[in-house]
């Protein structure tokens, strides 16, 4: 890179803030000169002294300082860099820009240059995914702003998904290619964020919820699950791009956008559904199925007898997970199980692994004080050939992401 150079680096409050560190550091050593301007969120998570003890010049953090005014009057800051670089870009700084607010320096130079702009974004996923996000960023793109990241992975929040700022490096090679010219750099970012489909083409099945046996016309066995980590692997999936059906026992959840729903009630019609959807790449049986059902549906509601006791007699249900992978040339290509336990938990699903004939199983706590039945909230320790990978606390949407994620993973690098 030209050493020539001048950059006036924004700091916007994200924990990504601390990044930009190494980023001065590094554009520094390729003799690039380096401005410092701090928001006041940007202030909690990275220090002003910090700042300008590594780029080795003022830091900028007040509009209205009449020392740094009477110093370098605020659009002088702007007019003596080449490039401004917003990092951490946040939603709220990004919605600004989008918007032409200009209520801190950091924003009024934004709105007062005429210089190139790149922004390097990082958010939590579901701001990154909002539609005002989105719009913000299309706008911005359409005015030639550039782009940097987000990439895809855990997040401080405990989430996982698209909207980790991009790596020091990863936005030093975009300032450098920007500044070679390079058109793939210079060339505003299409727009809202693309999603990458890394499975289009390829056909998923996931089972949902509990299923209901019947015992009578007004009776039946069930479970608590609510179908929620289900439902989110499915819509993880399909947004992934894959072609995906998810076979529903009975939950509260509405049908997840761009997934071909099957609605059933009890295991033996979960059975039949699946076995409808064949042949798919993948199938995901989240699907917290009934054990039992009774040996003989009453076809009348029972009465009762006069105080005796009732036996229920109980015939095993079907297992779908077992019955997919027996299924010879049906067989998905990479079979995955949920083993939810409520003690021992890793060893329980290990074994449950080998005897279901699972390529993956997916090991959760389901005890009593975990929350898992109906919550939010997911643990996960995923087993496969190589071992055992634990997971850290994570939204049962994050979990599905991460999920879909690593299917995808899958099938690259076999293919
Ligand atoms: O209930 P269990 O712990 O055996 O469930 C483990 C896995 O087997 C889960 O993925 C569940 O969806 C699946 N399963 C199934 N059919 C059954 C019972 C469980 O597909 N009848």
């Amino acid at each position: 890179m030209s050493t020539d150079k001048r950059i006036l680096l924004i700091v916007a409050g994200g924990i990504a803030a601390y990044k930009t560190l190494e980023l001065i550091r590094r554009l520094k050593e390729r003799n690039v000169a380096v401005r410092c301007v701090l928001t006041r969120a940007g202030a909690q998570f990275v220090t002003p002294l910090s700042l300008a003890a590594i780029s080795g010049d003022t830091v900028y953090d007040d509009l209205f300082s009449l020392t740094a005014e009477a110093e370098m009057g605020h659009i002088e800051l702007s007019r003596d860099a080449d490039l401004l670089v917003v990092a951490p870009a946040t939603a709220d700084i990004l919605a600004k820009m989008a918007g032409g607010i200009a209520d801190d320096l950091a924003t009024t130079l934004l709105l007062a240059t005429d210089k190139p702009v790149l922004v390097a974004p990082a958010m939590n996923v579901r701001m990154w995914e909002h539609p005002a996000t989105r719009a913000n960023i299309g706008t911005l793109a359409t005015r030639g702003v550039m782009r940097v990241g987000p990439g895809v992975g855990d997040m401080a929040c405990g989430e996982f998904g698209e909207g980790r700022m991009a790596e020091p490096d990863e936005i030093l090679g975009a300032i450098e290619a920007y500044f070679r010219g390079d058109a793939a750099v210079m060339t505003p970012s299409q727009g809202a964020p693309d999603r990458p489909r890394p499975l289009s083409g390829r056909r998923a099945l996931v089972t949902s919820g509990p299923t209901h046996e019947a015992i009578d016309p007004v009776r039946y066995i069930a479970n608590r699950s609510s179908g929620k980590q289900g439902h989110a692997i499915a819509r993880a999936l399909a947004d992934l791009g894959a072609n995906t059906t998810l076979v529903s026992g009975p939950t509260g959840l509405a049908d997840p956008p761009g997934v071909t729903v099957v609605h059933v009630v009890s295991a033996r019609e979960m059975l039949e559904a699946c076995r409808n959807a064949l042949p798919v790449d993948v199938a995901v049986c989240a699907a917290a199925v009934a054990d039992w059902r009774t040996s003989d549906e009453a076809v009348q509601k029972i009465k009762k007898n006069g105080g005796g006791p009732r036996t229920l007699e109980l015939v095993e249900n079907p297992d779908i997970l077992r019955t997919l992978s027996l299924a010879d040339n049906m067989r998905p290509g990479l079979l995955i199980g949920f083993a939810a336990e409520t003690e021992k938990v890793v060893a329980h699903a290990k074994a449950k692994r080998k005897k279901k004939g699972a390529d993956w199983m997916l090991a959760n706590d389901v005890s009593p004080g975990s929350g898992t039945f109906g919550g939010d909230r997911n643990v996960i320790h995923l087993l496969d050939d190589g071992g055992v990978e634990d997971w850290p606390p994570m939204s049962k949407e994050a979990v599905a992401r991460r999920l879909a994620e690593r299917i995808a993973a899958h099938f690259t690098d076999a293919s």
